[in-house]
C-alpha cells in the first residue's frame, strides 16, 4: 500500500479522505498542518497522520495531492522538493498539466483528478487524465473512476463537476414545488431524489439509448409526464442550463 499526502486540506480534502476510509482504503495518509481543524479532525476520526509542514508531506509520501485552492497551488508546488518516482495527483480545477510541471523540481508523473463531494457517500464519478492504475483504484474506493486520454476531455467534463452542484438546487425546487398539506417535506424530497437516482441508473444501465429517447419513451402522447415536459420545452427550461455550461466553458479557456 502506498502512502498518500495531501497538501491543502479544506473541503476537498475532507470529503474525499472521508469517502476513501469508508470505503475501506487502508494506506497512510499524510497530512499537511495548515487548517487545523479539519486536518485534527481527520486524524482523529479517520486514520491520518498530521505532518510538521508541507515539504514533511512530500518527503513522507509516494502519491502527493495537491488540494489547495487554485490560486494557491503553483506557488505552493514550486516552494516543495520532489524525488524522482512521485506522483502528483492535482484535484485543481483550471490548472492544466503544463502550468504544473512549469513550477516542479522533478520531472514528476502528474495525474489530473476531479471528486466531487459524493466521494464520502462513495458515490463520486472521479474524472481522471490521464489514466493511471494506482490514481483509477484510489478513487474508486469513493465511488468509480473515469479515465480519459486528451485533457482538452478533462477539461471540459470538470464542467461536469459544477453541474454536479446544480442538481441539488434543482432538487430543492423540485421538492418545494411538491411538499405541502398533501405531501410531507421528507418524502417530498425522498422521492425527488429517488427518482433522480432511478433515472440516473436506468440510463446508466441503457447505453444503446440517449437520456433524450429514455424521455420520449415514457413521456408519450397523453401522459401527465408528456404534459409536463411539453410545458418545460415550451417555457425553454433546459436553455439556462446549457448557457451556463457554456459560461463555465469560456471561464474555463479564459484561464487557460
Ligand atoms: N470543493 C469542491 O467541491 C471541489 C470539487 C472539485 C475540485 N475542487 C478543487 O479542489 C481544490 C480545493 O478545493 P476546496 O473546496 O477543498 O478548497 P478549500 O476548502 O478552500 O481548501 C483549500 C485549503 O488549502 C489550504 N492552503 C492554501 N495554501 C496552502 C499551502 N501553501 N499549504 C497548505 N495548505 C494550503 C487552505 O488554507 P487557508 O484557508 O488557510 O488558505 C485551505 O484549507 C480547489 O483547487 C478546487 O478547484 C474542489
Amino acid at each position: 500500500m502506498k502512502t498518500l499526502g495531501f497538501i491543502g486540506v479544506g473541503e476537498l480534502a475532507l470529503y474525499t479522505i472521508k469517502g476513501l476510509r469508508r470505503g475501506g482504503y487502508d494506506g497512510a495518509i499524510l497530512l499537511s498542518p495548515r487548517n487545523r481543524d479539519k486536518a485534527a479532525l481527520l486524524q482523529r476520526k479517520f486514520d491520518c497522520q498530521v505532518q510538521e509542514d508541507n515539504q514533511a508531506v512530500v518527503a513522507n509520501s509516494d502519491f502527493v495531492v495537491i488540494s489547495t485552492r487554485p490560486e494557491d497551488c503553483l506557488e505552493t508546488l514550486a516552494a516543495l522538493r520532489f524525488r524522482p518516482g512521485q506522483v502528483l495527483i492535482s484535484v485543481v480545477a483550471g490548472v492544466d498539466i503544463a502550468r504544473l510541471e512549469g513550477v516542479l523540481n522533478e520531472n514528476l508523473k502528474i495525474v489530473r483528478a476531479m471528486p466531487v463531494s459524493s466521494a464520502e457517500a462513495a458515490a463520486s464519478p472521479t474524472l481522471i487524465y490521464p489514466e493511471h492504475a494506482y490514481v483509477r483504484d484510489l478513487f474508486a474506493y469513493c465511488g468509480n473512476a473515469i479515465c480519459v486520454d486528451r485533457e482538452d476531455y478533462f477539461n471540459q467534463g470538470s464542467i461536469l463537476a459544477c453541474v454536479y452542484s446544480w442538481f441539488f438546487a434543482l432538487f430543492e425546487a423540485l421538492t418545494q414545488a411538491t411538499q405541502g398539506p398533501r405531501l410531507p417535506a421528507d418524502v417530498a424530497a425522498e422521492l425527488v431524489m429517488g427518482m433522480a437516482k432511478g433515472a440516473a441508473e436506468l440510463a446508466l444501465a441503457s447505453r444503446d439509448r440517449s437520456p433524450g429517447q429514455i424521455a420520449e419513451s415514457i413521456a408519450t402522447e397523453g401522459t401527465f409526464s408528456r404534459l409536463g415536459l411539453e410545458l418545460l420545452e415550451s417555457e425553454d427550461a433546459f436553455g439556462p442550463w446549457r448557457k451556463a455550461c457554456k459560461l463555465l466553458e469560456k471561464r474555463l479557456a479564459d484561464n487557460e
